[in-house]
């Protein structure tokens, strides 16, 4: 197949990715259902905020009520959600503006994809780490106990792929740090990097 080279849409030599006092990064949150991705992005979000960086966050459930209403949990569909989702987060990180995404993003073929999109050196992947029992142990949302019923199908983790990231950039145990302390661990590890 013919190789495509993407134009470059930045209309003219605007430097990218440090236009508001910061560098520009995605940060890519990923980890089982129920691991805690939300919360601690949310969290993330909250305390960059405050700190005067300009910050979007691009959620799972909210971008599958959305954008991505017409993708299911196919390893396809799975796919093409992560892509859009890695296309959408490069436009805020072009215009300057560093991007929280939180998504099971669950395979290491799914996660280079999106790394790919976004290019190396501005994805900084987080694996938000519990285990399968203690996720289910916690089933917020009450899907793991459908899935084991099979009421849902393709379920992570029961009858769907997790593959752990390999190298993540930073990893926090949520079933062993609190969320407080899994918060400061990040900014910890974040904040040199997106600091000018
Ligand atoms: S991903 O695998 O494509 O990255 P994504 O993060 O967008 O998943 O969506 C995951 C959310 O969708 C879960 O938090 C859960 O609330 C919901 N969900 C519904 N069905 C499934 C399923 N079969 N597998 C995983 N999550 C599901």
């Amino acid at each position: 197949m013919k190789k495509i080279n993407k134009p470059d849409q930045n209309p003219n030599d605007l430097p990218k990715g440090n236009r508001y006092d910061q560098k520009a990064k995605i940060i890519w949150f990923t980890g089982l259902s129920g691991a805690g991705k939300t919360t601690l992005s949310k969290r993330i979000y909250a305390a960059l905020t405050k700190q005067g960086f300009l910050v979007q966050l691009l959620d799972g459930d909210v971008i599958r009520n959305g954008l991505n209403s017409d993708l299911g949990f196919s390893e396809v569909d799975r796919f093409e959600n992560i892509r859009r989702i890695a296309e959408v987060s490069r436009l805020f990180l072009d215009s300057g503006i560093i991007c929280i995404n939180s998504f099971i993003s669950p395979t290491t073929k799914i996660r280079t994809m999106a790394k790919g999109i976004i290019g190396a050196d501005n994805y900084i992947e987080v694996y938000v780490n519990a285990s399968l029992s203690v996720c289910e142990k916690r089933d917020i949302k009450g899907l793991y106990k459908k899935a084991r019923l099979g009421e849902i199908k393709n379920f992570t983790g029961i009858d769907a792929p997790f593959e752990p990231p390999e190298n993540p950039d930073i990893e926090v145990n949520t079933d062993k740090l609190s969320i407080n302390e899994a918060t400061i661990k990040v900014l910890n590890i974040l904040l040199p990097q997106i600091t000018i």
